[in-house]
């Protein structure tokens, strides 16, 4: 006798009774998330706390605005800005975000005192399983400012100096030598080839960081392993991975395996280098190496190990799609090519196609280079939200928004707060031709590009711990963010993006022959969608 017939026969009269016929289970599959709907609609429609920033209008709980801010957050900003002005509140996937725009609303947020607005709480998730433990944002503020130190001691003048070399090679011998670049290659036919934009431009990045921040066993072993590593950990910098911190599968497991292996390379290259009296690598590495926290203790290998992956990572997409942006540009400008081309015969040239070494001096003197990275960086910055996590209630400034003359908005504890640079750096308010790609506007030493600059520069000067900067939290132009989170990587990121954009001008004629990209962002940092730039070899006879 089977199962059935002994168990469940005799009481299958009561289980159909006690269980609801599938007619009122499909019933109750429709109404359930409906009534959730309606009441979610209901509740917004009932008068609210004044003191709390107007809510961003959505039907679905939980969700909230995410597939609007997901699919275009500038215009999803502009357009709650119209209705709700420079201060509102909408929902990211059960998280209460409130946005505060425009460069008063980037002093709220990037200029607050990190016990009340804190990084770490936010970015967290996303960073600790890939740079590891105790770095960064797994360790308490104070920490990071001195990580942050440690850093921008070992990025001196000298090895500035030094890089810049080294990044013309590695960009020359990436022409010479990759596939994409055949029509280069066969040196006397005058045609025409193409690259895609991205794969190129994160090629070349991760080869000219790893060759000078990462050091000489990094960049040897690129060929040989490392590279795959980072690539399964890069797969686990996605907004996905940022907003479900742990979900069976591969992509995570892959990403735990590689932090585990790359922190295993870098420390097993510190044990070498000791073991063989130590190196005579004079690199970010062997720096950190010398470095004391102010309590005297030296960095364990491990902190090292994690110190120089977070640097990987946080220079890897923000380097390579910048670098991506200039070039989609200067294609789609065939004038502003032309005048790169000249700025570098006019430096550098000694006749026929011949140019003499680009030195990090130089660069400092190249005004369209110069102007061409920065106006990228305003219409293109890669990091399009800057948020912090509130710890404890936080008035807004009336003069960044108020419900009436006599009231303030106050964002509650537990709100992330949203700075988006990325918006003010195109407002029309500040910008004439907001935008339009125009280089030129940075050679107005009274326009509002360069007082953004001055005012991003020359500010007050503060030390968070990581040395003297401007605070410059109120400019309207902030790539490089701003206050204790500034970036430290701003010098090496202009000289990296400079001497590659160079480099290529220097040999290349460019075109592009695609409507100009969108842009992604489904990534985490804003890079063009799928394009190629056309190419050609420059020929001087
Ligand atoms: C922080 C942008 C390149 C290392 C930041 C922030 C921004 C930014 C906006 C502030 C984030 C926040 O406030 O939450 C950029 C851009 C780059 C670039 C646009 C290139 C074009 C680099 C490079 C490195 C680097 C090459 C490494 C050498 C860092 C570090 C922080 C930072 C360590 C500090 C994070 C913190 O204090 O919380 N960057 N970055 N960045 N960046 Fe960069």
């Amino acid at each position: 006798m089977s199962f059935n017939a002994t168990l469940i026969e005799p009481w299958s009269g009561y289980i159909a009774q006690a269980l609801p016929s599938p007619r009122y289970l499909f019933y109750a599959l429709i109404n359930i998330p409906l009534l959730a709907v309606a009441l979610n609609a209901l509740y917004q429609l009932l008068p609210r706390d004044r003191s709390l920033p107007p809510l961003v209008f959505h039907w679905i709980p939980f969700v909230g605005s995410a597939p609007a801010y997901g699919k275009d957050p500038i215009a999803f900003f502009t357009k709650c800005r119209e209705k709700h002005g420079n201060v509102f509140t909408f929902i990211l996937l059960g998280r209460r975000v409130t946005v505060a725009l425009g460069p008063k609303g980037n002093d709220f947020v990037l200029g607050g005192k990190h016990t009340v607005l804190a990084a770490e709480d936010v970015y967290a998730p996303l960073t600790n399983p890939i740079f590891g433990k105790d770095v960064v944002y797994d360790v308490p503020n104070e920490i990071l400012m001195e990580q942050k130190k440690f850093v921008k001691v070992s990025l001196t003048l000298d090895k500035f100096r030094a890089y810049v070399g080294m990044i013309e090679e590695e960009v020359h011998g990436f022409l010479k030598t990759d596939p994409t670049f055949l029509i280069y290659q066969m040196n006397d036919i005058n045609e025409w080839g193409s690259f895609d934009t991205m794969k190129t431009f994160a090629e070349m990045t991760i080869l000219t960081a790893s060759r000078t921040l990462q050091g000489k066993e990094i960049r040897d072993n690129m060929d040989k392993g490392f590279a795959h590593l980072y690539s399964d950990l890069d797969h686990g910098f996605t907004p996905l991975h940022w907003m479900f911190e742990d979900l069976p599968l591969e992509s995570y497991r892959k990403r735990d395996a590689a932090q585990a292996k790359m922190s295993e390379f870098y420390q097993s290259i510190l044990r070498n280098r000791r073991a063989s009296g130590g190196s005579d690598e004079d690199d970010v590495m062997s720096s950190l190496a010398r470095q004391r926290y102010r309590d005297g203790r030296a960095l364990r290998d491990h902190e090292i190990a994690h110190i120089m992956i977070a640097l990987l990572m946080a220079g890897q997409h923000t380097s390579s799609s910048s670098t991506a942006w200039t070039m989609l540009h200067v294609a789609e400008h065939p004038e502003i090519a032309e005048a790169l081309y000249q700025e570098q015969v006019e430096h550098f040239g000694q006749g026929e196609g011949q140019f003499r070494a680009m030195e990090y001096e130089d660069l400092k003197k190249l005004p369209v280079l110069d102007a061409v990275i920065r106006e990228t960086l305003r219409l293109h910055p890669p990091i399009h939200s800057i948020m912090r996590k509130v710890k404890s209630a936080l008035p807004v400034p009336p003069s960044l928004a108020a419900p009436s003359e006599d009231s303030v908005y106050v964002v509650p504890a537990g709100h992330t707060v949203l700075a988006s640079p990325a918006l003010s750096q195109v407002d029309p308010l500040t910008w004439k031709d907001a935008e339009k790609w125009d280089p030129a506007r940075w050679y107005d030493q009274d326009g509002a590009a360069a007082m953004a600059q001055r005012e991003y520069d020359e500010g007050t000067k503060v030390d968070f711990g990581f040395g003297l900067v401007s605070k410059g939290t109120e400019s309207p132009y902030l790539p490089f963010g701003a206050g204790r989170h500034r970036c430290i990587g701003e010098q090496f990121a202009f000289l990296q993006v400079g001497t590659v954009v160079a480099s290529l001008v220097r040999r290349l004629e460019l075109r592009l022959d695609q409507p100009f990209p969108e842009p992604d962002y489904t990534c985490m940092m804003v890079q063009p969608k799928k394009s190629q730039i056309h190419y050609r070899r420059r020929h001087f006879d």
